[in-house]
């Protein structure tokens, strides 16, 4: 997650003279003074450290876990749960209304779904996903940003927590075929970029498209599981990882509208493109273990 994350962290600078008030730390991810080689450096207490985020995940190490269950997923079928979607100059940022929440899956409790932000690389041939599995990179990569329910939204205590943060990952693939335009929630998302080509740009999204509609044909009881960090500085080690299986499939068109369409700053300013942070050390991963609770 170019975790310009969740709600009060994050994402901050994309040039080292921005700040945010939330989050001091000056990073960017191509600038040769604040790219993702300098954060250990510039932001030493978490990225530093010794279970960051993103990995490769090596499918033949992960172990299956009969713990890690099904999840339940409460207004993700809801179509007015897409509040607004911003250009943070890192990312594009969705922020959710109330009631959005994600238990189950071998979580301690339920979290409350605050946002999903994407990252990319450049259009569909230049993948840009955080995570790896078997060392392939994915077009894209959607992170849905979830904080312990107890905390009520509060991101400074959810971020000391060593799993006060639970984020869901989806990849991105090229929908096969010549299909433009597809599928009909990410034409109706991807619609709303030329709107906030310029940092700090937001506008309102109108009800239609739910989370589910967006992670159309995922099986949802399929995915990874590791505890990591926010993939951005500050690299709060402080996320139980959820990486999904099976990739979204988005058709070209589509996915190379944002490294085609958003800028990290103004329209002089670069497009953004290569939004994401480099491989980190392996973590042990487990998985669903792919056994229906129910016979029937
Ligand atoms: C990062 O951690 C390593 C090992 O703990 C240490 O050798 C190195 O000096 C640290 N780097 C920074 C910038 O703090
Ligand atoms: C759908 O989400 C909206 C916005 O969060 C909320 O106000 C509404 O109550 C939800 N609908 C249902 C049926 O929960
Ligand atoms: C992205 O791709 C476009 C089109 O192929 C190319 O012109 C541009 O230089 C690329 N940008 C980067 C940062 O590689
Ligand atoms: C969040 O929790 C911290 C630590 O308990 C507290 O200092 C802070 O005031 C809280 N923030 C909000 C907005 O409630
Ligand atoms: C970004 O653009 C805004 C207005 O478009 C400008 O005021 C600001 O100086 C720019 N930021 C940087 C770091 O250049
Ligand atoms: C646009 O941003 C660039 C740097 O990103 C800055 O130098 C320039 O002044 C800004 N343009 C305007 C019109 O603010
Ligand atoms: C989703 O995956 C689970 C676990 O592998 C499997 O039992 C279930 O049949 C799958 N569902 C669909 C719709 O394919
Ligand atoms: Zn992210």
């Amino acid at each position: 997650m170019n975790f310009l994350v969740a709600a009060a962290l994050a994402v901050c600078a994309y040039v080292s003279s921005v700040h945010c008030a939330s989050e001091p730390i000056a990073w960017c991810y191509h600038l040769p003074s604040c790219n993702d080689n300098t954060w250990p450096t510039i932001s030493p207490q978490y990225c530093n450290g010794t279970r960051q985020s993103p990995i490769n995940i090596v499918s033949s190490n992960s172990k299956p876990d009969a713990s890690l269950t099904a999840f339940t997923f409460k207004n993700f079928d809801n179509t007015s749960v897409l509040k607004s979607i911003k250009n943070t100059g890192g990312t594009v940022k969705v922020t959710f209304g109330s009631g959005v929440q994600v238990s189950g899956g071998g979580l301690s409790e339920a979290y409350d779904s605050l946002q999903f932000h994407l990252h990319w690389g450049n259009g569909s041939s230049v993948p840009g996903s955080e995570h790896t599995v078997d060392g392939k990179r994915y077009p894209m990569e959607l992170h849905i940003v979830n904080s312990k329910a107890s905390y009520n939204g509060n991101t400074t205590q959810a971020v000391a927590d060593s799993k006060g943060l639970a984020v869901l990952g989806f990849f991105i693939e090229e929908m096969s075929g010549t299909a433009t335009g597809q599928p009909a929630s990410w034409k109706t998302l991807t619609s709303y970029l030329t709107n906030i080509k310029n940092k700090d740009d937001s506008v309102s999204i109108a009800s239609g498209i739910s989370l589910d509609d967006l992670l159309d044909g995922v099986n949802l009881s399929r995915y990874y599981r590791y505890l990591g960090s926010l993939t951005s500085p500050a690299c709060n080690e402080a996320v139980v990882w959820n990486v999904f299986k099976e990739p979204i499939k988005v058709s070209k068109d589509l996915i190379d509208l944002f490294s085609t369409t958003i800028h990290i700053n103004n329209s002089s300013s670069p497009l953004m493109t290569n939004v994401f942070r480099k491989i980190q050390p392996d973590q042990p991963v487990t998985e669903s273990a792919g056994i229906s609770s129910r016979e029937d």
